[in-house]
C-alpha cells in the first residue's frame, strides 16, 4: 500500500448534524486529537516516506481553532502540501473571515467549503460567500463541494445525471439512517462491487482521533496509536483482510452471503447494503468495525 495522502479527522465534534454525514458529526459527539496527536501522525506520514499531502477536517475542524493552526503550520514545515475542508460556519462576514483565515494564508494549498442543503438552507450558503471571498483575497486556492439531495440523482443505478459541480450522498454512516428512505430503492443481489474505495491500492486514508485508519469510514486497517504506519500498510493484504477481501471478492453482497448477514430485498446504494451489513457484523470484527462513532453511538457528551 502506497499512501500519498492523509486525512486526519481533527474532531468528531461538528457545529451542524448534517443528515448526510458519514462519520455522523455532532455537537455532542467525542474525540478531538491533541496536538500531541497530530505532531505523532504527522512524524509516522514523513517517516513512510510516500505522503505529500495532509489535509484536516472532521466533524469541523476550525471549533479546535489552535489546534488546527498548530497542526497546519507543523505540516507546512514538514513539507506537506496541506488542505482543510469545513463547513466554514465562522465566516460571518468577509471581516470576519480574513481574521480566520489570515493565520493559514501562505500555509495551506486548499480551503475545501461544504455548502449545500445538507449544511444549510440555501446551496451556497452567506458563510461559503464570505469565507471564499476572504480566501481569493489572501490568494488561498479555495473550493466548493456540493452534494446533490437523494432525490436528484439515482446513485444506485449510475445512470443519474447531476447537477454541474454537484456529487452524490454516499449512503453511509447518518445518510444510511436518515436519507436511505428518500432514494430510488434497487435490489441487494445487484451491488457486486465496491463503486467508491480503492481497496486494494488506497491512495489516501483517514485518521481518526482514536488513531484508527479509516480505508472508508468505519473500516479501520489498524491502529496508528498502536502500530506504526508504517506497519500497518507493510501488513495489509488486501485479498487477506476479512472486510476489504469479501469486498474485492465480490462487493457488499460477499460481504452478506459470506458471514452469514439477514438482508433487506433492497438498499439505497452498495454503501447502503455494506454499512448495514457491517453495523450487523460490529461484534464479530470490533477492532476493524470501529469505532462506534462512525456506528453512530454518541459517545460521553461532557468531555472531548
Ligand atoms: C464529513 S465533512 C467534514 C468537514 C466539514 N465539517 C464539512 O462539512 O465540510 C467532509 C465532507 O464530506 C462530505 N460528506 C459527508 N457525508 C457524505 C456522504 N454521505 N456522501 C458524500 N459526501 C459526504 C461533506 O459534505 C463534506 O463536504
Ligand atoms: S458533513 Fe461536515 S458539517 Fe455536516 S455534520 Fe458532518 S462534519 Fe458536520
Amino acid at each position: 500500500m502506497k499512501l500519498s495522502g492523509l486525512h486526519l479527522l481533527l474532531t468528531y465534534q461538528c457545529t451542524f448534524e448534517c443528515d448526510h454525514c458519514f462519520v455522523w458529526g455532532s455537537p455532542w459527539q467525542s474525540g478531538t486529537m491533541t496536538l500531541a496527536n497530530i505532531q505523532e501522525i504527522l512524524r509516522q506520514a514523513k517517516d513512510l516516506g510516500t505522503v505529500n499531502s495532509i489535509y484536516f477536517e472532521g466533524g469541523e475542524p476550525f471549533l479546535y481553532y489552535a489546534v488546527l493552526l498548530k497542526g497546519v503550520q507543523d505540516a507546512a514545515r514538514r513539507g506537506f502540501r496541506v488542505g482543510i475542508v469545513s463547513n466554514a460556519y465562522w465566516a460571518t462576514d468577509v471581516t470576519d473571515a480574513l481574521a480566520w483565515l489570515s493565520p493559514f494564508a501562505g500555509l495551506i494549498r486548499d480551503l475545501s467549503i461544504s455548502s449545500d442543503l445538507y449544511h444549510y438552507s440555501e446551496e451556497i450558503s452567506r458563510q461559503a460567500e464570505n469565507a471564499r471571498a476572504a480566501a481569493e483575497r489572501l490568494n488561498i486556492p479555495v473550493g466548493f463541494i456540493s452534494v446533490a439531495q437523494p432525490e436528484e440523482v439515482d446513485t444506485g443505478s449510475a445512470s443519474g445525471q447531476l447537477p454541474a459541480g454537484e456529487s452524490a450522498v454516499m449512503y453511509r454512516g447518518r445518510a444510511a439512517a436518515k436519507l436511505a428512505g428518500r432514494a430510488m430503492p434497487h435490489l441487494w443481489s445487484g451491488f457486486t462491487t465496491c463503486p467508491h474505495e480503492d481497496l486494494r491500492e488506497p491512495g489516501r486514508v483517514h485518521v481518526d482521533p482514536l488513531g484508527n485508519l479509516h480505508i472508508c469510514q468505519g473500516i479501520s486497517l489498524g491502529n496508528m496509536f498502536r502500530t506504526p504506519l508504517r506497519e500497518i500498510c507493510d501488513g495489509y493484504d488486501p485479498d487477506a483482510h476479512p472486510l476489504t477481501g469479501a469486498l474485492l471478492a465480490g462487493g457488499p453482497v460477499e460481504l452478506v452471503r459470506r458471514y452469514g448477514v439477514a438482508h433487506a430485498e433492497s438498499y439505497a446504494d452498495a454503501c447502503h447494503l455494506c454499512y448495514e451489513a457491517r453495523r450487523a457484523l460490529r461484534a464479530r470484527f470490533p477492532d476493524i468495525l470501529t469505532p462506534e462513532q462512525m456506528y453512530g453511538v454518541l459517545k460521553n457528551t461532557s468531555v472531548v
